[in-house]
């Protein structure tokens, strides 16, 4: 079990150059759609690993209206982000410094992969959101079950969708999933969580 590191990633060459790379793929472009088709639009949004920024820059661009705030825990990404002219702090994930249903909407994408424990992250950046979550990581398929690549610098993870779900806090549903295959060949899973009304069993 390589230990998790969550500093490692300034250490991995190009990490957060794929934007670069690979421009706005698919599955990029349908976190933007969904985030646009919420009813309210949402006043408050967090990217949590927001990297450098990209999800929140289209956002705006895309005319996004309300408050957009990211959070990475690598000094350079969010050095870079906020060089773009983006609100970004510093913060883990796994301890954010905001209070509970502090946003409308909070993005958590291609991070949870790389986290020793997926149900304490959910469980922290669930906290935060007051309505949506949308939730991107990588995919397997409910025979192979939860596997790991592990690299020297983090984990890679691979979830069957059956995993996230149990790995979700209680009151939650899911209101969306869409599958992809990104650049590198990984498939892709994408998840749009909405917190269920006081009261509502379905
Ligand atoms: C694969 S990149 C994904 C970036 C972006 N969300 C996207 O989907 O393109 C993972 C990002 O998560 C950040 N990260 C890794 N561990 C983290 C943690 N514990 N807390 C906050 N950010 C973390 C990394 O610095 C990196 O920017």
């Amino acid at each position: 079990m390589s230990a998790y590191n969550p500093l490692a990633w300034e250490r991995v060459p190009g990490f957060a150059n794929s934007f670069d790379r690979y421009g706005w793929v698919d599955y990029r472009q349908n976190v933007i759609d969904w985030v646009r088709s919420l009813k309210p639009a949402p006043a408050r949004l967090l990217d949590v690993g927001c990297c450098r920024g990209e999800y929140l820059r289209k956002l705006k661009e895309e005319g996004f209206a309300g408050e957009l705030l990211g959070v990475d825990v690598t000094p350079q990404c969010v050095e870079a982000a906020r060089s773009a002219g983006l609100d970004v702090r510093q913060a883990d994930c796994r301890m954010l410094p905001f209070a509970s249903r502090e946003f409308d909407v909070v993005l958590f994408l291609n991070v949870l992969m790389h986290l020793p424990d997926p149900a304490q992250a959910l469980a922290e950046v669930c906290r935060v959101a007051g309505k949506h979550l949308v939730l991107s990581c990588y995919g397997a398929t409910e025979e192979r079950g939860v596997w790991s690549r592990n690299t020297k610098a983090f984990l890679n993870t691979f979830y069957p969708k059956s995993a996230v779900l149990s790995a979700m806090p209680e009151g939650w549903r899911l209101a969306k999933f869409e599958t992809f295959v990104n650049p590198f060949g990984d498939p892709v899973y994408q998840y749009l969580f909405t917190r269920r009304k006081a009261g509502k069993g379905e």
